[in-house]
C-alpha cells in the first residue's frame, strides 16, 4: 500500500516561521542560522560579539534570507528577556528557540575555582534557563513552539579536562527534560541536541600559535586525530549540527520531545 501524503509536504518548510539562534556569529549557531532562514524562517542571529553577527547576518540578507542581528549576554536575564519579548513583538510569534551559545574551559574536577565555575555555568547553564523561559513564555500564549537545547557529547562520558563545561551541559540535559515534561500538553517540545567533536572556532583553542592565530598543519592533525576517535572516523561540520536543529525546530519532528539528538559519528556508543 503506498502511504497517503502527510500535509505539509514537505515537514521541514519554515516559511512564515521566526526563530532566536544564540552564539550565532560563527560556529554551530551560524549554519544553524543559515539553514533555518533557508528553510524559510525569519533568523534573529543573537550573539554577545556584536560586530561579528552583525557580518554574519549581512552575509545571509546578502543571499536573499530573511535574518537579523543583535547583541545579546546570555547570561544576562535581562538582557535575554529583553532579546526574545523584542522579537516576540515585533514579529508577532516566536517559533524556534536555539540555545546555543557557549563558553568552555579546560580546568579539572580538583582545581576547577569558584569564578570558572560561575563564568561557564552562567553562560552554558543559566542561558539555556534564560532563553527557555523567556521562549516558554512566549510559546505557551501561542499554543506551540520547539525549543532546542544545544549540550554536548560530553554528557555521556567523563571528561575531566572540561570540568566547568561539562558539569554546565549536564545541567542544561537534565533541565531541558524536566522543561520538556512540564510544557509537553501545552503544544511547546523541547529537544537537546549533543553534538560530538566538530570543526569550529571553539576548537581552535588546541591550535592556536602565540599570535592568536591559527596553525593551519596543526589544525590538520587535530582535525584527523578527533575524526578518528569516532566509529565512522568522521569530524563534525557545522551543517551536520545544523540539519539535526533544523528537524528538530520543523514539523517533521511533530512527535519529538524530551529526546537527546547525538550528532557525533558514534562517538557515545561504547558507552
Ligand atoms: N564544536 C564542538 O565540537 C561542539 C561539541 C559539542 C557541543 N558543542 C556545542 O555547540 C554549541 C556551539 O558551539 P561552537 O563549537 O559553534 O562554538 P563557538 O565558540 O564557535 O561559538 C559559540 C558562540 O557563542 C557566543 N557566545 C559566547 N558567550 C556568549 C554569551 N554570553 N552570550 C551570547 N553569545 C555568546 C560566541 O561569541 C560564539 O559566537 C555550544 O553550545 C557548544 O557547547 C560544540
Amino acid at each position: 500500500m503506498i502511504p497517503r501524503p502527510v500535509e505539509p509536504i514537505n515537514p521541514f518548510d519554515l516559511h512564515g516561521r521566526v526563530a532566536i539562534v544564540t552564539g550565532a556569529a560563527g560556529g554551530i549557531g551560524l549554519a544553524a542560522a543559515a539553514v533555518l532562514a533557508r528553510a524559510g524562517a525569519h533568523v534573529a542571529l543573537a550573539d554577545i560579539r556584536s560586530g561579528r553577527v552583525a557580518d554574519a547576518a549581512a552575509g545571509l540578507i546578502a543571499e536573499g534570507l530573511g535574518c537579523e542581528a543583535l547583541r545579546v549576554d546570555v547570561s544576562n536575564r535581562e538582557a535575554v528577556d529583553a532579546l526574545v519579548a523584542d522579537i516576540a513583538r515585533r514579529h508577532g510569534r516566536l517559533d524556534v528557540m536555539v540555545n546555543n551559545a557557549a563558553i568552555i574551559d579546560d580546568t579539572s574536577p580538583l582545581t576547577i575555582t569558584e569564578d570558572v565555575l560561575d563564568r561557564i555555568h552562567g553562560v552554558n547553564f543559566k542561558g539555556v534557563v534564560f532563553g527557555s523561559q523567556a521562549a516558554a513564555r512566549v510559546m505557551i500564549a501561542a499554543g506551540s513552539g520547539s525549543i532546542i537545547n544545544v549540550t554536548s557529547g560530553v554528557v555521556d562520558v567523563a571528561t575531566p579536562g572540561v570540568t566547568g563545561y561539562s558539569t554546565s551541559k549536564a545541567a542544561a540535559a537534565q533541565y531541558s527534560r524536566g522543561l520538556a515534561m512540564e510544557v509537553a500538553s501545552r503544544g511547546i517540545r523541547v529537544n537537546t541536541l549533543a553534538p560530538g567533536w566538530t570543526d569550529t572556532p571553539m576548537n581552535e583553542r588546541h591550535v592556536l600559535r602565540e599570535d592568536g592565530s591559527v596553525d593551519e598543519e596543526r589544525k590538520a592533525e587535530y582535525v584527523a586525530m578527533r575524526a578518528a576517535s569516532a566509529p565512522m572516523g568522521l569530524a563534525g561540520d557545522p551543517l551536520d549540527q545544523a540539519y539535526a536543529i533544523l528537524y528538530l525546530a520543523s514539523d517533521a519532528s511533530r512527535f519529538v520531545t524530551g529526546s537527546v539528538l547525538r550528532v557525533n559519528g558514534g562517538a557515545t556508543m561504547p558507552w
